[in-house]
């Protein structure tokens, strides 16, 4: 069976995605391009209105394939899907599965068996009190065999007043602890040199029905621990939780990447506190010292929310000071987006449209000035980079390549003659040349590894 798979939203949903293709191509499913598929699934992002709207209008445009060939059906998964539910099959007929991210370990059966015509149509929406363990399946590219995401926990309890996520991927659930550090090994004893761990509020991980009394900072430690491995990373950080021993962790082990994504969303206090999030900027400035004295080369990146409501000029002033305190090396900025059912759709006053427009792009100006003075003090600096693929400026002799540096900005690198092989999966030692906008330019000064 051809299938076509679309994915908006965060790393999880990729990983999420990631998985169920390899599930389905065990099972002697193809992956195809777009005109040729007759599944097409579409793995949804709900976290504001803008995701979820593109995907009435993807499956529109899937409509279109009907004609094609009548047999073509689709398949829902995602925090759309969870929102929307049954929903999908009166609007669009050609919907034959929904699922969500609890009902996704069975969506490659439910598939199987949809498209033997054993069923017309399946929701697999419940969610579970606990993890359900997915099938192991083989990574089928090589960039994924070499590169990673591990997910450690779904779902999320913090309820901020913004966010839809609470109520898509319910409550929190985390993973045994002992089936996390066995994957990672089975992992990168099949040649993966870098482990993302996954989960929106990784540093809560334990505190949930699943937890055995392993707290986030030990299973760190027991992944950082596995020999092979080069590089490591985690996210989503939730600044009330990043604990001591997860700081201290970034000064103990060279694995662990120099980069940590530590959404802040406002520089206000009063904005914070409506927004639910239950930190002060006190407390995040701690956190963001403590860092810097562990490990004085930690990138920090972070999210952003502007015209929440309530905000107030002073509020926005103070999320641009906070913003140029730091330093972060980039951030994701959003103009707050109504969601249904969160709490904040009920606050008052909403800030006026042209206003928050306005807002963003003072917050993204400031922004790009302070990325470019981050990477212009990179020019000169020897690093490791880890190949993903070639880059898109060619011309040279040999290939140029991109890939990341340990804190996981993007480089492209000019190889010398004579490294002109395959070098995606390699390690390779660079000098940074040069910084352009939201990127940097390297040289190969060494032997790939
Ligand atoms: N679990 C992560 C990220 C969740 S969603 C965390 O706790 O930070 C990713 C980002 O989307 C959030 O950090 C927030 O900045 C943004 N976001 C979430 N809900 C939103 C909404 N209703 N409107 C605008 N941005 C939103
Ligand atoms: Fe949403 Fe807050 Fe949970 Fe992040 S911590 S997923 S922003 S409710
Ligand atoms: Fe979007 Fe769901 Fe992730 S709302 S950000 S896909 S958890």
């Amino acid at each position: 069976m051809k299938f076509h798979i679309t994915t908006f939203g965060c790393q999880m949903n990729v990983h999420d995605s990631q998985w169920l293709a390899s599930a389905l191509e065990s099972r002697g499913w193809r992956q195809t391009g777009e005109d040729e598929a007759l599944v097409y699934i579409l793995n949804t992002c709900s976290v504001r209105d803008k995701p979820e709207q593109k995907v009435y209008s993807e499956l529109g445009r899937i409509a279109g394939h009907l004609r094609r060939d009548p047999g073509v059906f689709a398949a829902v998964g995602g925090c759309v899907a969870q929102q929307i539910g049954r929903g999908f099959f009166e609007r669009f007929p050609f919907v034959r599965l929904v699922f969500g991210s609890d009902g996704i370990a069975g969506a490659p059966n439910a598939l199987e068996r949809i498209a033997a015509g054993m069923e017309e149509r399946l929701a697999l929406l419940d969610f579970m009190p606990t993890y359900d363990e997915r099938e192991s399946v083989p990574a089928q590219s090589v960039q994924f065999a070499r590169q990673a995401f591990v997910t450690i926990m779904q779902g999320c309890d913090n309820f901020c007043a913004y966010c839809i996520v609470p109520y898509t991927r319910g409550r929190q659930k985390s993973r045994h602890p002992d089936a996390v550090v066995a994957e990672c090994q089975a992992l990168v004893d099949a040649g993966v040199r870098e482990i993302t761990l996954l989960g929106q509020n990784v540093n809560s991980f334990g505190m949930d029905k699943g937890g055995v009394g392993t707290t986030f900072a030990q299973l760190l430690r027991r992944v950082a621990a596995i020999k092979g491995l080069d590089r490591l990373r985690f996210t989503t950080s939730h600044p009330k939780d990043i604990a001591p021993e997860v700081i201290a962790a970034f000064g103990e082990y060279e694995t662990l990447c120099p980069s940590l994504h530590l959404p802040l969303q406002s520089g206000s206090d009063a904005v914070l506190a409506a927004m639910r999030r239950r930190y002060t900027l006190d407390r995040y400035m701690g956190v963001v010292e403590a860092l810097k004295r562990t490990r004085p080369e930690m990138a920090l990146t972070t999210d952003f929310i502007v015209g929440f409501p309530g905000e107030t000029e002073r509020d926005f002033q103070a999320t641009l000071d906070v913003m140029a305190a730091v330093g972060f090396e980039s951030s994701f900025s959003f103009k707050y987006s109504d969601r249904p059912g969160v709490a904040a759709v009920n606050m008052e006053p909403k800030v006026a449209p042209e206003v928050a427009a306005d807002r963003l792009m003072r917050l993204q100006t400031l922004q790009n000035s302070i990325t470019r003075k981050c990477l212009k003090m990179l020019e000169g600096m020897e690093t490791d980079v880890f190949i993903e693929g070639l880059s898109r400026m060619q011309g040279g002799e040999v290939p140029s390549w991109k890939g990341r540096d340990p804190a996981g900005r993007i480089v492209n690198v000019h190889m010398k003659k004579g490294h002109a092989d395959d070098l995606v999966g390699m390690l390779v030692p660079v000098r940074i040349i040069e910084a352009k906008k939201h990127s940097l330019m390297g040289e190969g000064t060494g032997i790939p590894w």
